[in-house]
């Protein structure tokens, strides 16, 4: 296949959903990569517009919202902005983080969609959907819950059961309940707008299956599958009350899909590049204005999409239709989805709390962003779902990082100092080891860019490292520290070459690990940028001073990722205990059948286990009317030694029972946790024995 020389390069990275702070598997799946890509075309002095933004509208932020009390436009302001200051943490060198509430983007999906519609691209269609009347709204998928048609789950949601996973529609719920009224919604017509893929589905076939062969195999399968599923037509409008709003009259509360305004956002923020540019150069040439045009609309222009999988279909075929549709614009040039970055053997999940956050990252180590780059971009998931863990993360620091890159350069600059005042030394004549090292060099950076123009990014940081660990052994092998006892000269061509390999690695490693790559720089007074210079063995010249060297990565103890661990294990003990199934309410009952019961307050005075059974102790209790025995279920989660003394509520009316040989005369009240373990139920200030309940 041959490549298309192209003049220039629109890199997307896929547009997060404002409804959370991100994660290690955002990075992983599409910033990063999207990021170093981007990166490297600059290096290569590349005309490269890398364009992101938070994706504002749609249900996922309405919920959100209504969860935490505020209303959607607070809660895409506070989530853009935590979303955006963590990609700059991370180094993730966006030309532009938009969002698509503000008005460039509400204008231009606005006009995107009318041009559709006037072409006539568009079917109308009346469907019946369910409608709140007291909310007086249609509501979607995610606002109706019901009785599961699968297992029977009492809150499974209109578009899935999240407790058997079930896809669902609405219309499957049993006694469906709107979750803004609690009402039972009713059926109404209403009409909505549909993109015929199916009108698309030979397009595609060409596009893609014969013209993109090149595209890696998840992304060409999940293409396939879908073809060949037979395309359907997809709603691009739905009733709701959040999102650009449809430009066509008399269509009140109705609004653009998100998944119809998000992907071009991409062009809005295109847009909204140039117009801050405009400003802050004070330009206002008419020619100004259709700067943006050439990044979207040029076939000379590569556009290339990085997204994780759940993504593939919209990018490959929903926004490509659109796109192609729309008649004036340039297609992607290749979609390099990743697939899921899983943590400590288990899917993250916002919900459920099961991952890593930038934001909390950042805080426990701090400075070490280019650590996670590094650890996410060696197990990035390419080709298949990785599974991301502590041990695996402090084990690539100091056995890679710390042991490979930061120690083979750490060496040549202190070297340098101690034997030549920090001086570049000259290079003499060379041995033959000296030139097939540099013979070596010259070849790395061509692998690391054919590795990246593919899209290999662990590949590619792999050639790095090796890079790194050419430069380790050529200085563990010529032991400047030894040579220099007899050969002054000789260790002067030894650093030489040393140093000239750390200059390289200075500028390959940019890409990947930027802060690292800009101190080394420093540290090197590297006045030589660009990957052009790169592989020459002369970068630094002679007789130049160092700084003064410093670390760039640190060991990381144990103790430090064991924190971790244990952060993710109570995360997930929170979890499942609000995740636990709630056994069914109970028929009601009358004030009288509550009354019979006598329950009081006793405490324990003695305690033992019940011997050959696993669960019961043999409990005695002051009831302050008598000293009893009660045989209690809780062995499993009390021990005989913690709980004399302690104040119970006790059933005290309840008909003795024997249980292996012991009479219990009543039962001690307990509170059963979302895990099952068992907790008593106490005054919260002592009480006399004996005292009611009730
Ligand atoms: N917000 C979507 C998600 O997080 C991605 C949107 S990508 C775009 O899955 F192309 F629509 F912008
Ligand atoms: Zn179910």
């Amino acid at each position: 296949m041959t490549k298309k020389n192209f003049q220039r390069y629109t890199v997307t990275a896929a547009l997060p959903y404002a409804n959370g702070p991100v994660h290690i598997g955002h990075l992983a799946g599409a910033y990063l990569p999207a990021d170093i890509y981007a990166r490297y075309l600059r290096l290569r002095g590349k005309d490269v517009l890398f364009v992101c933004g938070s994706d504002e509208h749609g249900v996922p932020i309405t919920i959100r919202a209504q969860k935490e009390g505020i209303t959607p436009q607070q809660a895409v302001d506070k989530y853009h902005t935590m979303m955006k200051d963590s990609f700059r943490e991370f180094g993730i060198a966006f030309d532009i983080y938009s969002r698509t509430s503000n008005a460039t983007h509400h204008q231009t999906a606005s006009d995107f969609f009318r041009v559709l519609y006037e072409q006539g691209d568009f079917v109308e269609q009346v469907s019946e959907q369910y409608y709140d009347e007291k909310a007086q709204q249609f509501l979607a998928d995610r606002y109706i819950q019901g009785t599961c048609p699968v297992c029977s789950f009492p809150s499974a949601y209109g578009d899935q059961c999240e407790n058997c996973g079930s896809t669902l529609s609405p219309a499957e719920l049993i006694q469906p309940v709107s979750m803004l009224s609690g009402e039972k919604p009713v059926l109404k017509p209403t009409k909505h707008w549909y993109l015929p893929l199916d009108r698309y589905e030979g397009w595609l076939r060409e596009w893609i299956l014969e013209g993109h062969t090149e595209w890696k195999t998840n992304v060409y399968g999940q293409c396939k599958s879908w073809i060949d599923q037979g395309l359907r037509p997809r709603a691009v409008t739905r009733d709701l009350d959040w999102g650009v709003p449809l430009p066509l009259p008399d269509t009140e509360g109705k609004v653009l899909y998100v998944w119809f305004d998000a992907p071009i956002g991409y062009i809005s923020a295109t847009k909204d590049y140039f117009l801050g540019k405009n400003a802050s150069s004070g330009k206002k040439e008419p020619e100004d204005e259709a700067a943006w045009e050439p990044y979207w609309k040029s076939p000379d222009t590569q556009l290339v999409h990085f997204v994780g999988k759940d993504n593939i279909v919209f990018h490959c075929i929903i926004f490509p239709v659109m796109l192609k549709a729309h008649g004036d614009f340039i297609l992607p040039e290749n979609v390099p989805a990743n697939e899921f970055l899983n943590l400590e053997g288990n899917k993250i999940s916002t919900s459920r709390n099961w991952a890593v956050w930038l934001h909390e990252y950042l805080r426990d180590f701090p400075g070490q962003q280019d650590v996670l780059r590094y650890v996410l971009t060696a197990n990035a998931p390419e080709t298949k779902d990785n599974d991301f863990t502590w041990k695996d993360f402090q084990a690539r620091n100091n056995n890679e990082l710390v042991a490979i890159l930061g120690n083979f350069v750490n060496r040549a600059v202190v070297l340098t100092h101690k034997y030549f005042g920090g001086k570049t030394p000259s290079r003499g004549e060379l041995t033959d080891f000296d030139r097939e090292t540099l013979d070596k060099l010259v070849d790395f950076p061509g692998r690391i860019a054919a590795s990246l123009e593919d899209y290999r990014f662990r590949e590619a940081l792999a050639h790095l490292m090796d890079l790194a660990r050419l430069g380790n052994k050529y200085l563990a092998d010529t032991e400047p520290w030894k040579v220099i006892k007899s050969d002054e000269e000789r260790v002067a061509t030894i650093l030489n070459i040393g140093l000239q390999i750390s200059a390289n690695l200075a500028i390959l490693a940019e890409p990947f690990l930027p802060s690292t790559a800009r101190k080394l720089s420093e540290m090197l007074q590297l006045k030589t940028a660009g990957w052009n210079a790169t592989g020459r063995p002369d970068l630094l010249p002679e007789g130049q001073t160092l700084r003064p060297a410093e670390l760039l990565f640190e060991k990381i103890e144990d103790d430090a990722v064991e924190a971790q661990v244990r952060k993710l294990s109570d995360n997930k003990r929170q979890n499942e205990m609000v995740s636990k199934v709630l056994p069914p309410a109970k028929p009601e009952v009358v004030f009288d059948d509550f009354t019979k019961l006598d329950i009081r307050v006793a405490t324990i005075v003695a305690a033992k286990p019940v011997p050959k059974t696993k669960k019961l102790l043999e409990l005695t209790l002051d009831t302050g009317l008598d000293t009893r025995t009660v045989v209690s279920g809780i062995a499993e989660h009390h021990q005989p030694a913690d709980i004399i003394g302690k104040q119970v509520c006790l059933l005290a009316n309840l008909a003795p029972r024997d249980i292996k040989g012991i009479r219990s005369q009543g039962m001690i009240l307990m509170a059963e946790d979302g895990d099952g373990t068992l907790s008593f139920v106490n005054p919260e200030k002592p009480i006399v024995n004996g005292g009611t309940v009730s």
